[in-house]
C-alpha cells in the first residue's frame, strides 16, 4: 500500500499590532485609496518578536491540532527569507524551542514559496519512508528588512507565521501533486540587497538593506506563472476546476489572485482571501490563509485544496492537496506570545530610525556585488 503526508495539524500566528494605510501615509507619500485600489491591502501586521518565536508559536498550535508530541517529529522545515541569524540555522531554533530532540532541522528558502516548497519536500520525504512526521512552516519578519522609504514595496509586505504538521498515513490525502518552478531570467526583479556573502567586506549592515523591485514585471510572470502550473498541476492529478473546493493562494496582489483564479476558471467565492488585513507575507500567507480557511469552516472534508504562489528568485509552483476527514482540531496550546507595548508605527518608526540615510547605499556600494542588478532610482 502507498504511503500519503496527511495535514493532521495546523496553527498560526499573527502578531498583534497592525499597520493601517493611514500609518503608511505618515512617512510615506501614498494613500489608503493608492493602495487599497493598486492591491486590496489595508493592513498588515508588524511583530515585535523574532521569527523563531513566531514560527515556535505556529508550530506548537500546530502540534497541539494534531496531537502530536514534539518528541515524535522526525523534521521540521523552516520556510522562508527571515532569519534571525544564518548559523546556526532557524529549524534548529524551532526544534529546541519546543522540544523536538528527534527531529533533523532544515532551512528552506524559495521566498515567497517557501511553505509550498517545503510542503512538496516534507510530503516526498514521508512518501519515501525517510520520515514518518514532519512540521512544515512558512514565517516572515519583513519588518525587519523593509526599505521603508521605499513606497513601490513598503506598503506590500506584513509579518506573520503559520505551520502545518505531515503525519505518514495509507489514507489517500494530503499533497497529490505538485508543479514547481523558476522563471530566472527575471530573478533581479525581486532582490533584498545588503545580505549575503555577497555583501562582506563591504561594510554593510542589515539597516543597509534595500530592494530592488519591478513589481510590473513581477505582477505579468506571477499571473503567467501560477496560471500555468495550476493548469499543469490540476492535468498532472486528472482533477478539473469544478472539482477545486477551495483555492489558497499567494497573497500578493488581490488583482494577481483574481486574474489567477479567472485563467484557472474558478469563480472568486471558492478562493480563500487575506490579502486585506495582512498584506503580502511572503511564505506565510499560504498557510495563514490554510489556517483561517479551516477556521472559517472552508475546507470541506475530502475537498481538493489548489495552492499557487510566486516569489522571489521568480519561484513559482502550485499544489493540490486532498484534504482528510478532519476539519477540527484535536486539541489546542495555550501558549501566546508576550505582550506587545508598542504601536506597529512605533516599531516601524524604530526600524526606519536605525537604517542608513538611504544616500549611502544608493551611492553605488552595493552595485559592484551583482553587477546585473538594475541601479536603484
Ligand atoms: O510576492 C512577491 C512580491 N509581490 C509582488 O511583486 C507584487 C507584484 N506587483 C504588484 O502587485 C503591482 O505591480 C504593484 C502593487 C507593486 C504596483 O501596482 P501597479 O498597478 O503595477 O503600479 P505601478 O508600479 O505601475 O505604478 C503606478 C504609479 C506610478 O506612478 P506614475 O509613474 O504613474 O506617476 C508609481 O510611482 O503608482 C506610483 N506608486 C505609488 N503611488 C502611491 C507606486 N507605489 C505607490 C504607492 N503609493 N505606494
Amino acid at each position: 500500500m502507498k504511503t500519503h503526508a496527511a495535514i493532521t495539524g495546523w496553527g498560526s500566528c499573527m502578531p498583534p499590532a497592525v499597520l493601517s494605510n493611514d500609518d503608511l501615509s505618515t512617512f510615506l507619500d501614498t494613500s489608503d485609496e493608492w493602495i487599497t485600489t493598486r492591491t486590496g491591502m489595508k493592513e498588515r501586521r508588524v511583530s515585535h518578536v523574532t521569527a523563531t518565536e513566531l514560527a515556535t508559536l505556529a508550530s506548537r498550535r500546530a502540534l497541539a491540532c494534531a496531537d502530536l508530541d514534539p518528541a515524535d517529529v522526525d523534521l521540521i522545515v523552516y520556510g522562508g527569507v527571515s532569519n534571525d541569524e544564518l548559523c546556526p540555522n532557524s529549524a534548529s531554533g524551532v526544534q529546541v524551542a519546543l522540544g523536538a530532540t528527534n527531529a533533523a532541522a532544515m532551512d528552506l528558502n524559495t521566498a515567497c514559496t517557501s511553505f509550498c516548497y517545503g510542503l512538496a519536500a516534507a510530503s516526498a520525504m514521508i512518501r519515501d519512508g525517510t520520515i514518518r512526521s514532519a512540521v512544515v512552516i512558512g514565517v516572515e519578519l519583513i519588518s525587519r528588512y523593509m526599505d521603508w522609504s521605499n513606497r513601490s514595496v513598503a506598503v506590500l509586505f506584513g509579518d506573520g507565521a503559520a505551520a502545518v504538521v505531515l503525519q505518514a498515513t495509507d489514507r489517500e490525502e494530503g499533497l497529490m501533486a505538485s508543479v514547481l518552478g523558476c522563471d530566472a531570467e527575471a530573478r533581479q526583479t525581486l532582490r533584498v540587497r545588503g545580505f549575503g556573502c555577497g555583501y562582506a567586506g563591504l561594510g554593510i549592515t542589515l539597516g543597509d538593506t534595500f530592494w530592488d523591485f519591478d513589481g510590473p514585471q513581477i505582477f505579468k510572470r506571477a499571473v503567467q506563472a501560477m496560471a500555468r502550473a495550476s493548469g499543469q498541476v490540476l492535468e498532472r492529478a486528472g482533477v478539473s476546476a469544478d472539482q477545486v473546493g477551495l483555492v489558497v493562494p499567494h497573497q500578493a496582489n488581490l488583482r494577481i489572485i483574481e486574474s489567477v483564479a479567472k485563467y484557472a476558471g474558478i469563480p472568486m467565492e471558492r478562493v480563500m482571501l487575506t490579502v486585506e488585513k495582512y498584506g503580502n507575507m511572503s511564505a506565510a500567507t499560504v498557510p495563514v490563509a490554510l489556517v483561517e480557511a479551516l477556521e472559517e469552516g472552508r475546507v470541506e472534508p475530502g475537498s481538493w485544496l489548489l495552492m499557487p504562489a510566486f516569489g522571489g528568485g521568480l519561484t513559482y509552483c502550485s499544489l493540490l492537496v486532498r484534504w482528510g476527514d478532519r476539519i477540527t482540531p484535536l486539541g489546542r496550546s495555550d501558549a501566546e506570545l508576550p505582550p506587545c507595548t508598542e504601536s506597529a508605527l512605533e516599531m516601524v518608526n524604530r526600524v526606519r530610525a536605525g537604517q542608513d540615510p538611504w544616500g549611502r547605499s544608493k551611492s553605488g556600494l552595493l552595485a559592484p556585488v551583482f553587477p546585473e542588478a538594475r541601479a536603484p532610482e
